[in-house]
């Protein structure tokens, strides 16, 4: 089973983007990690990133049309993107798993993180684990899919 692993705004930066929040492993170290976790568990991970709202929400398109799972951490528009909010509900309501994810709890940070527009639809969510919270969520799924 192929599972569609999205990566939102800035997430390319990591490994130096705010390291004392967001840890010191690299964007291209985690997309290692989650390959490996994912075959590990039986699951070809294929791992994207981009900075561009319409791109994520076509990728979640995709996701429908390809009847891929997804494992998403929307960055910064967790918060706001009400487009992409109805394009996971687009990846939901197709009965596909999209499994919300964060590096951080942003429910311990600014009053603007305690809102994700995202859960609602989200099959779950796993957030405040660093890198793990990506392994939680291929575990998640790996079980669900039994
Ligand atoms: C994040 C949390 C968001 O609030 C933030 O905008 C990010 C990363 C996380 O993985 O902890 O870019 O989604």
């Amino acid at each position: 089973t192929s599972v569609l692993i999205v990566n939102g705004p800035n997430l390319n930066r990591l490994g130096t983007r705010e390291p004392d929040t967001y840890g010191s492993t690299s964007y291209v170290d985690l997309v290692a990690l989650c390959m490996q976790w994912g075959s590990d568990l039986g699951l070809e991970a294929v791992v994207r990133q981009t900075n561009d709202e319409s791109e994520l929400v076509g990728w979640m398109h995709d996701a429908v049309d390809e009847r891929q799972h997804v494992i998403l951490n929307p960055a910064a528009f967790t918060h706001y993107s009400y487009a992409l909010r109805d394009a996971c509900a687009l990846v939901t309501s197709a009965r596909l798993a999209l499994i919300e994810v964060h590096l951080t709890n942003p429910h311990a940070r600014e009053e603007f993180r305690h809102t994700s527009v995202v859960s609602a639809v989200a099959t779950g969510t796993i957030a405040g684990f660093g890198t793990d919270s990506y392994r939680l969520a291929l575990e998640a799924l790996a079980a669900r899919l039994g």
